[in-house]
C-alpha cells in the first residue's frame, strides 16, 4: 500500500513513467499499488478499445430495439469486475469513482456478499420474493434488527422499508401528511365525509397540505417525489405537479473555512425565506406539513450548507409544527466518513424522518413512533422492500465495521480533497470550489460541455466519473476506495486536465 505521507504528487514524482504496459495496464513505478493481503481486486485500470467498445455498441443498439437507449453509457461485465474496477463488455477494466450512481457500498463482488448468495440457508430468500407487509418470511424481524436498526440514527426507533429511493420519500411525505391530519384532528378517525371525498381527490379527504423544498434539491421522480425535485427541466416537464413552496438553498462560497462570515449571511437569507414561506402557504390554505432536504445537495450539484443551518431549519420546523425529513439517499451509508452525513450537524433534537436507499442496497425510512399509521395498509405495497437486500445488508454492515470502513473513509476522503486542491491550483482556469466530507467529493468544471468531455476522456483512460449539477463532477467511490486508490485516481484526472488547453 501507498505510505499514507506520499501525496499524489509525490507519487507523481516518483513515477519514472506513468505508462501502459503491453497489455494496457497502467502502472505507477516504484510504488507498490496495493497491499495483497488488503483486497482481492486488481492492479489498475486496463483499456483496451475505447468507451463504449463495438460489444457496447452493438448490444446499445439491439437493447434500442426494445427501450429507450439514451442514457446507457456503456454495457458491463458484472462478473468480472472486482472491488473498486467496474468491467465492461469490451474487457475494459475502469477504476469506478461513481458506483452505479453512488450505490455500491464494499465493491464489485465482494467475497462476504458472494459467500452469502452462495449459502444454501439463504437460497429460499432469493427464489421466493415475499410481499414483506404481509406474508414475512421467518427471518424477517431478525434481520431488521441486526441491520438497519443497528445503524438507525439517533431517536428513530422504526424502520420500514421500500423499493427504491423515490418510493421511500413518496411514503415518506404520505406518512408526514396522515401525521400531520392526525394531530390537526386530535385522532386518526375519519369523518364520514372525509372519507368519501378521499376516493375522488376532493377535500376535506384530500386536504391541501404541502411539503417544503429547496432550490437545487432532488428527492425522486415520482409524482409527489418530482414535486420537490428542482434539478433539471427534463426531469419534470409535461408532469402536472403540486403547488408547494421552494426555498432557496444556500450558494456557499468554496472553501468554507475562508468564507465563514459570507456564508452564514447567505444561509440566513435563505432561512428568512424559509419561515416567510410557511407563512404564505398557511395563508394560502396549503399548509406545509413537512421540510425535506438533503445533508448535501447532490444531483443538484454537491451544494453545502453549515450544520448551523440545518440546526437552525430544524428549530423552525419544531417552531411552525412541521416534519423534519432528513434525505439521505444518495449521502447516508459512509461515504461522508460518518454513517449518516446528518450525523454532523450536531442536532439536539432528532430529525422525525430519515430516507435512505443506495448503499444501504434497500430503500427505506427510519421515524419517530408518532409517523406510525395506525391503520392497516395506509404505508403500503406488494413488496415493500426485497428481503435479499436485507439479508446482503446486514453482511455489509458487518465488514464496514471490522475493516474500520468509516475510518479508511475519512484517510481517502482527506488525501482526495487536498489533490483536488493542488490540481484546482494547477488548472485554475479549468477547475474551482472543490469541496468535499469523507471521500463524497466535488469539483466544478469551467462549463458543462468542458466538464462533460472530461468525464468522458477520463473514462477513456480508465476512470469512471459522474456529473451533477450544470458543471460538476461528482466523486462518488465505494467505502473500500483506500488512498492508493485515491492517488491513482488523481494521476489519471490529472492525466485528462493536461489534455485540455
Ligand atoms: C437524494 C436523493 N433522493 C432520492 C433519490 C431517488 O432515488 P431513486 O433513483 O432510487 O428513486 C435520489 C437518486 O439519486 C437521490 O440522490
Amino acid at each position: 500500500m501507498l505510505n499514507s505521507a506520499l501525496t499524489w504528487r509525490s507519487v507523481l514524482s516518483l513515477r519514472v513513467s506513468s505508462r501502459l504496459s503491453a497489455q494496457g495496464t497502467r502502472q505507477i513505478s516504484q510504488v507498490p499499488l496495493k497491499n495483497l493481503n488488503e483486497d482481492f481486486e486488481c492492479e489498475g485500470p486496463c483499456m483496451r478499445t475505447e468507451v463504449p467498445g463495438p460489444k457496447s455498441k452493438a448490444l446499445q443498439k439491439q437493447l434500442g430495439e426494445m427501450q429507450s437507449v439514451m442514457s446507457v453509457n456503456f454495457f458491463c461485465d458484472y462478473e468480472k469486475s472486482r472491488g473498486n474496477y467496474l468491467v465492461d463488455v469490451d474487457g475494459n477494466r475502469m477504476l469506478d469513482v461513481y458506483t452505479q450512481i453512488a450505490s455500491i457500498p464494499i465493491g464489485y463482488n465482494h467475497p462476504a456478499l458472494i459467500k452469502v448468495m452462495m449459502n444454501p440457508q439463504n437460497m429460499s430468500t432469493l427464489v421466493n420474493r415475499s410481499a414483506l407487509g404481509m406474508l414475512p418470511p421467518k427471518e424477517f424481524t431478525g434481520k431488521l434488527g441486526e441491520g438497519l436498526l443497528s445503524v438507525a440514527p439517533k431517536g428513530l426507533s422504526r424502520v420500514q422499508t421500500m423499493a427504491c429511493g423515490s418510493c421511500s420519500n413518496e411514503n415518506a411525505y404520505k406518512s408526514i401528511f396522515i401525521w400531520y391530519r392526525t394531530k390537526q384532528r386530535g385522532h386518526s378517525d375519519p369523518t364520514p365525509e372525509e372519507s368519501t371525498t378521499s376516493v375522488i381527490n376532493q377535500a376535506p379527504g384530500c386536504p391541501d397540505l404541502s411539503i417544503l423544498s429547496f432550490m437545487g434539491g432532488f428527492h425522486g421522480r415520482t409524482l409527489g417525489c418530482l414535486a420537490t425535485t428542482h434539478t433539471k427541466a427534463i426531469q419534470k416537464l409535461d408532469v402536472p405537479s403540486f403547488d408547494w413552496p421552494i426555498a432557496p438553498f444556500p450558494r456557499l462560497r468554496y472553501p468554507l473555512e475562508q468564507y465563514e462570515r459570507e456564508n452564514a449571511q447567505e444561509e440566513s437569507r435563505c432561512l428568512e425565506e424559509v419561515e416567510d414561506l410557511i407563512t404564505k402557504w398557511a395563508l394560502k390554505g396549503k399548509p406545509v406539513a413537512g421540510i425535506v432536504i438533503e445533508p448535501i445537495q447532490a444531483e443538484g450539484g454537491d451544494n453545502h450548507a453549515s450544520p448551523e443551518f440545518f440546526r437552525k431549519l430544524r428549530g423552525i420546523t419544531k417552531k411552525h409544527g412541521c416534519a423534519f425529513l432528513v434525505d439521505e439517499v444518495q449521502t447516508g451509508g459512509g461515504a461522508t466518513g460518518k454513517f449518516w452525513a446528518h450525523e454532523h450537524w450536531g442536532l439536539g433534537d432528532p430529525a422525525d424522518i430519515v430516507s435512505f436507499s443506495k448503499k444501504m442496497l434497500t430503500g427505506g425510512f427510519y421515524y419517530k413512533d408518532s409517523f406510525q399509521p395506525d391503520k392497516p395498509m395506509r404505508i403500503f405495497n406488494t413488496w415493500m422492500g426485497d428481503h435479499t437486500r436485507n439479508v446482503l445488508l446486514s453482511e455489509v454492515l458487518r465488514v464496514i465495521k471490522t475493516e474500520n470502513l468509516l475510518e479508511e473513509v475519512k484517510q481517502s476522503g482527506k488525501v482526495m480533497l487536498q489533490g483536488l486542491y493542488e490540481l484546482q491550483e494547477k488548472y485554475p482556469h479549468l477547475l474551482s470550489k472543490a469541496r468535499g466530507l469523507g471521500t463524497f467529493c466535488a469539483i466544478d468544471v469551467k462549463d458543462e460541455d468542458t466538464r462533460n468531455k472530461l468525464i468522458i476522456k477520463a473514462r477513456n483512460k480508465g476512470v469512471v466519473l459522474g456529473g451533477c449539477g450544470d458543471r460538476s463532477i461528482r466523486f462518488r467511490p465505494a467505502l473500500v476506495f483506500k488512498r492508493h486508490h485515491t492517488h491513482l485516481f488523481l494521476n489519471i484526472f490529472n492525466e485528462a486536465l493536461a489534455e485540455f488547453k
